[in-house]
């Protein structure tokens, strides 16, 4: 449960290693959370994590988890609600940049990479808003992308899985509301992570932390959507309305 102050208590981390989700955790802790459930299927890197998270006094939990193993999806949240009790936020955060090339090439790799950041989003959203409604209350924080908002031609088979993310995470938003439960979409640029380490920077390169606290001041105030950095809004809104013959000339 939310304490008297608004501040989220327990959090669920899917994708628990994930650079832009443990910043958010950090950012959270300094504002009174409490408990943590971090779930992935990387056992050693969710181990640093716990401890880590462990020094800054949350209780730490893990769950075995891989977004690809749908049929899973469904008792891996009742296990969660069940043991842990209330969970606040759940934090939809696992996802690959996966290698365009390579999908191009590879029907396997490109079903990866649809896999993993959109049937894994809805299978386990779907299980997340479910229970949240049964509790009355929580946030869906659901990792999106501003490469979901046009899909470019260098990058278009991980652009069209975050656009079905977005998509259906603000369908899902809309659906719940009167129930107490709400999702918040978070759509950043090029952020420094474990997923674009070596990639060459674009304007507007913004950070794990820079994220975490949009993603906690969005939380406080309830907003539906988020950009990051802010200014990304006015760029896609106009890159969106751009003509396409002029958007495929775009060296991006
Ligand atoms: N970095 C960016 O520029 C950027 C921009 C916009 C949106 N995003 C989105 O933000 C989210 C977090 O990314 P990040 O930047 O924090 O990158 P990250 O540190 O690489 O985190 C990605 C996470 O996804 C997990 N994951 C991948 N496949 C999985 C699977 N099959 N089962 C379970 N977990 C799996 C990874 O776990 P392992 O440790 O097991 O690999 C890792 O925890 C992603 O959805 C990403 O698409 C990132």
């Amino acid at each position: 449960m939310k304490n008297a102050l608004g501040d989220p208590q327990s959090v669920l981390v899917l994708g628990g290693t994930s650079d832009i989700a443990l910043a958010t955790v950090r950012a959270m802790a300094q504002r009174r959370l409490q408990s943590v459930v971090l779930a992935g299927r990387n056992t050693d890197a969710l181990a640093v994590a716990a401890d880590e998270l462990r020094g800054l006094g949350l209780a730490v939990e893990v769950e075995p988890f891989d977004a690809l193993d749908t049929d899973s999806h469904a008792a891996l949240v009742e296990r969660v609600f069940d043991r842990h009790g209330d969970i606040d936020v759940a934090l939809v955060a696992f996802g690959v940049l996966g290698d365009q090339d390579e999908a191009l090439r590879s029907v396997a790799e490109a079903r990866r990479i649809v896999a993993t950041n959109y049937l894994g989003a809805v299978t386990t959203c779907l299980p997340l808003a479910r229970r949240m409604t049964t509790q009355g209350h929580g946030t869906i924080v659901v990792l999106s992308s501003v490469a979901g908002e046009r899909a470019r031609k260098a990058n278009f088979v991980y652009g069209s899985s975050k656009a079905g993310i977005d998509a259906f995470a603000q369908g899902l938003g809309d659906s719940l509301v009167g129930t107490g439960v709400g999702v918040l979409v978070v759509r950043p640029g090029f952020v420094r992570t474990k997923m674009t380490a070596g990639r060459e920077e674009v304007p507007l390169s913004t950070t794990p932390e820079a994220v975490a606290d949009a993603i906690v001041a969005s939380l406080a105030k309830g907003a539906e959507v988020v950009h990051v950095p802010a200014p990304l809004r006015y760029v896609f809104t106009v890159l969106r309305h751009l003509p396409r013959p002029l958007f495929r000339k775009i060296p991006m």
